[in-house]
């Protein structure tokens, strides 16, 4: 692993129900199946009004982030709002940690002002793992992405979005292409491309990006970008990841895109019916041409529309069993 990390405390419930989200590594597949079950459930197209209900009233989710996002944090509050739930943001950058607080110091505070739910991002992976193990058996803990380990949900609705444009997951030859090494979209949409039966999972980068020898069990390793997306039903393009990189092994933008960036004409090396993801924010220009991220190809829109769904399913599974 490209980071430290400590095996997760446990996910589920004695009764087999979810508690918490950590990882999708260990996670029964029926559990992964009937989350995206019912992230069908809240999916909704653009045009028509989100999904909603009090299913949550009188419950608080914290969102804590000590990194940067758009799509997690939002469509976290949006997901928690539309099930009814109270919702506190706490800005890392303006909370006490700057004054030396630590994390468990933060969390046991914002127990007290009775938070059913805690969800996490942080550079360090064992974060969320380390809240688990520590908070109220009442409480849940759901990472919104962990170093370069996991980013449960990200997996969660990269499998809903391929499973509702190919019908299936079973079968597919899916390719997961750029910088895997630092990657923890790439890392957690693996196990639930694997858990759900894709037939093949290809991951294709440069020597430089590649993961450790002893990740990525049963993946073919390409280090072409023509043949590792040939014949391939879902093309997954990452971002790189310069804030994981030393400045030497940053990338020349220029140099990369001539080599790795999806272009159209590449892209046609893949199955013509084949579907175009990237998990966001975008590199337009370095690892992805923008007319290949909004043609006809691309279903990155719709992974973003599924964020919200799936972050209601995870949330209703967590917290409607979890009851003080
Ligand atoms: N895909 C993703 O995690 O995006 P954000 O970093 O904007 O949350």
């Amino acid at each position: 692993m490209p980071d430290s990390y400590r095996r997760p405390t446990a996910q589920l419930r004695a009764d087999g129900s979810l508690r918490h989200l950590l990882t999708l590594e260990e996670l029964p597949v029926q559990v992964i199946r009937s989350l995206l079950e019912r992230s069908e459930h809240y999916a909704r197209p653009f045009a028509q009004p989100a999904a909603r209900s009090d299913l949550l009233a009188g419950r608080t989710v914290a969102i804590m982030f000590a990194e940067p996002s758009t799509r997690t944090r939002v469509s976290f509050e949006l997901a928690s709002r539309r099930l009814g739930a109270d919702v506190v943001n706490i800005e890392v950058q303006l909370s006490s940690r700057l004054k030396g607080e630590s994390v468990p110091d933060t969390v046991a505070t914002l127990e007290s002002m009775h938070v059913d739910a805690f969800v996490l991002r942080d550079v360090d992976p064992s974060v969320p793992d380390l809240v688990s193990s520590s908070v109220a058996e009442h409480i849940s803990v759901l990472s919104g992405g962990a170093g370069s380990h996991s980013h449960p949900t990200q997996g969660l609705l990269d499998a809903l979005t391929v499973r509702q444009h190919k019908g299936r997951i079973e079968g597919l030859r899916i390719a997961i292409v750029g910088d895997i090494r630092h990657s923890r979209v790439a890392r957690s949409s693996w196990h639930a491309f694997a858990a759900l039966g894709a037939e093949e999972i290809r991951i294709v980068a440069p020597r430089g990006l590649m993961p450790a020898d002893d990740e990525f069990a049963r993946c073919t390793r390409h280090t072409s970008l023509e043949s590792g997306i040939a014949d391939c039903d879902v093309v997954m393009v990452l971002r790189i990841q310069k804030e994981r990189m030393t400045a030497a092994s940053i990338p020349d933008e220029v140099s990369y895109f001539t080599e790795w960036g999806l272009t159209a004409a590449r892209l046609r090396s893949a199955k013509q019916d084949a579907i175009v993801l990237h998990p966001q924010p975008m590199n337009r220009g370095v690892e992805i041409a923008s007319d290949v991220a909004d043609g006809p190809q691309s279903v990155i829109r719709d992974q973003v529309r599924n964020g919200v769904a799936v972050r209601m399913a995870v949330l209703e599974a967590t917290l409607l069993r979890g009851r003080r």
